[in-house]
């Protein structure tokens, strides 16, 4: 090939690779039990649900305005049981679970959206991550009055699919406790934090489908080899018990994980450790 024709080449090239990023216009997938659609963000945006509405969000730590549509509207029409889950999967794969209870119907207090970014007004780049990318273009938010509160991973940023699954611990039941587990121990209440904050990214005994960390229980417990109060302020700060340069889990501070629920995600964890399996 001539010097010449591979500049044509080249040249070629790069206007195929620009056409093709501009004709990607991001699409947000529901899966219900029974089929799957997707929304370009103009459809969306053209949703005659759509309005504007003000929340106090708890990512970028102030209120903002969005053109958002209200869940119940977004997902009429999919079946989701009392029971069900919204999976939120994020564009780099993270997912969280949201009880299908807070999202089929709002309440005065509670009130979940979708926000869609407006290509023309761009939302600022979401705090604290190094690459400077909003929220977008897909966002789930919610407009509480107080003291109504949800947890705060429930405000999924990045969304790229929604799905409707069952709870967490029918689909992995072996990260259950057992029956004789009084309500309202503190190792039921780990559980239910370990699943609503950790399950994005570990799995426990392979229970779960979080691949960025390590599998905290196999082949061995945590609680095994972690002296607990090291544990504990790991799971805090990461950074605190050690460091590199890839380290990638944030860390929670007691906004998101308060003391006592720290303790009860060890308490599960310890708990885990010494059930029979
Ligand atoms: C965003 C993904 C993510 C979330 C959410 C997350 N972690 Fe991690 N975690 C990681 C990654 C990745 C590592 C591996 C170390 C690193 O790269 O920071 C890790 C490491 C760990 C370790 C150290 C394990 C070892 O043997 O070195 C523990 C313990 C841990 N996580 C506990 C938790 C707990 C408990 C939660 C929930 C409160 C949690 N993590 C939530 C990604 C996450």
């Amino acid at each position: 090939m001539t010097a010449a024709a591979r500049l044509l080449m080249a040249a070629l090239l790069g206007i195929i690779t620009a056409t093709s990023a501009v004709a990607q216009s991001p699409t947000l997938t529901i899966t219900g039990p029974n089929a799957s659609r997707s929304y370009t963000q103009e459809a969306l945006l053209a949703n005659p649900t759509v309005r504007s509405i003000t929340v106090t969000d708890a990512i970028y730590h102030r209120p903002m305005t969005y053109r958002a549509i209200p869940l119940p509207e977004l997902l009429k029409g999919t079946a989701i049981g009392a029971d069900d889950y919204l999976q939120a999967r994020a564009i780099d794969n993270f997912s969280v679970s949201i009880p299908g209870s807070l999202v089929t119907a709002n309440s005065a207090e509670i009130e979940g959206f979708l926000a869609v970014e407006t290509p023309a007004a761009p939302w600022p780049p979401l705090p604290g991550k190094p690459d400077k990318a909003s929220a977008g273009p897909f966002y789930i938010v919610w407009r509480l009055v107080p003291p109504a509160r949800v947890s705060p991973e429930y405000w999924a940023y990045r969304l790229a699919a929604i799905a409707v699954t069952e709870s967490p611990l029918k689909r992995w039941p072996g990260l259950a406790v057992d029956a004789d587990v009084p309500a309202g121990d503190p190792i039921r209440i780990g559980l239910d934090r370990y699943v609503a904050l950790c399950m994005a990214c570990h799995r426990f005994n392979g229970e779960g489908e979080g691949g960025q960390g390590p599998d905290l229980g196999r082949p061995m417990n945590v609680t095994d080899y972690f002296q607990i109060p090291a544990l504990k302020k790991f799971i805090r700060d990461p950074s605190s018990v050690r460091r590199w340069p890839e380290q990638k889990m944030a860390g929670y501070d007691r906004t998101t994980l308060s003391d006592s629920d720290l303790d009860a995600i060890v308490d599960w964890l310890a708990y885990k450790a010494k059930q029979k399996r």
